[in-house]
């Protein structure tokens, strides 16, 4: 009975699906019960003769039977091909190896780390202020006059007539000695921000660190002695250096430190612009004036302050010409540090 050849095609089919192993037996399969003289032809040859009346109800058994079958078949396939796939892939002895990158610190970050942990092993403590102050801090406390041409020196940007993007991190200075009594030894690191025209030498943002030590009988020789220390810590012991006279509102005396140029040894490149030396920070005595905002008594207390651009510091020591460069986030630059 045709009925009868249609369960046993479809449970033998079913049973040698089972114990398929791989894609050569799977077609053998194929060629067996579905192939050109495969078994469920040889079905649709017997179903000529069938009697009239019966071949609705076994035509369509016999369309079910070759449907079904053909799907189990090429679900399996399927699978094999994918499992193919993916144990080809895993044994391509070819492919470079997986690399795991590894992250590192920024560039700016580890010039800061490493500036900071030379003041703290010479006793400073590491203070923070805020990124937007007053024009109390940044400037009036600082003995910047109101419309004093000296506030030209650091273009602003300004949030309303009082607050401000603090131009540097000196204010924190002020903030510091309001709370605190001498003496005093902290360093203060941080972002801050211009209204410069952006290009190769200046970022509308940028980082400082400002120190400061007030104390009885500071000298300016101590300030010097810190700044050579540092110096001779950060860009090596022979280095030669000098203080040159300057001015800033918040110190007197007022001097800026260079430093020999180490890329030509002080005989004049193209980074230290032919002079041999190299600007790297501003410092002083504290104005006394700024003493008085904060209520100490200058005639009992002196102290030095210092600050320095990280990005500069960086920039001389590595070598990089472009401060844009600092905050493209490029792989290739940052990988190099
Ligand atoms: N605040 C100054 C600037 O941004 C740098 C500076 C100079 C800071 C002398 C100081 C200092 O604390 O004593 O240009």
């Amino acid at each position: 009975m045709l009925l009868d050849d249609i369960e046993q095609i479809n449970s033998s089919f079913n049973s040698d699906l089972e114990s398929v192993k791989n894609p050569e037996q799977l077609e053998k399969i194929r060629i067996r019960y579905l192939g050109k003289n495969g078994s469920v032809l040889q079905l649709f040859e017997k179903f000529k003769s069938v009697p009239k009346e019966d071949k609705p109800e076994l035509g369509n058994r016999l369309n079910i039977l070759r449907s079904e079958l053909t799907e189990k078949f090429n679900h399996l396939k399927n699978e094999f091909e994918i499992t193919n796939k993916i144990s080809s892939k895993q044994l391509d002895l070819t492919l470079p190896g997986k690399k795991n990158e590894i992250g590192s610190k920024h560039i700016l970050t580890q010039t800061m780390d490493e500036i900071k942990n030379i003041f703290k092993g010479l006793g400073f403590s590491i203070v923070q202020g805020p990124e937007i102050d007053s024009d109390y801090y940044n400037f009036e406390a600082l003995n910047f006059p109101a419309d004093h041409p000296a506030r030209d020196m650091q273009d602003t940007y300004f949030i309303s007539k009082d607050f401000l993007l603090r131009t540097h991190t000196t204010p924190v200075q002020v903030r510091i000695m309001e709370k605190q009594q001498p003496p005093v030894r902290a360093i203060m690191p941080g972002k801050v921000y211009r209204n410069e025209a952006v290009s190769a030498r200046s970022y509308c943002v940028f980082h400082q660190i400002d120190g400061i030590y007030v104390d009885t009988n500071v000298t300016f020789a101590e300030l010097k002695g810190t700044l050579v220390s540092f110096a001779h810590s950060f860009y090596g012991k022979d280095l030669a250096y000098r203080f040159r006279p300057s001015f800033f509102p918040f110190t007197e005396p007022s001097a800026e430190m260079d430093i020999h140029c180490f890329n030509c040894n002080g005989k004049g490149c193209k980074l230290c612009k032919g002079t041999g030396w190299l600007e790297i920070l501003g410092c002083g005595m504290v104005d006394p004036n700024v003493f008085k905002y904060v209520n100490y008594d200058s005639e009992k207390y002196s102290g030095y302050a210092f600050g320095m651009g990280i990005e500069r510091i960086a920039m001389l020591k590595y070598g990089i010409d472009d401060i844009r460069i600092i905050y493209e986030n490029d792989f290739r630059f940052l990988k190099q540090f």
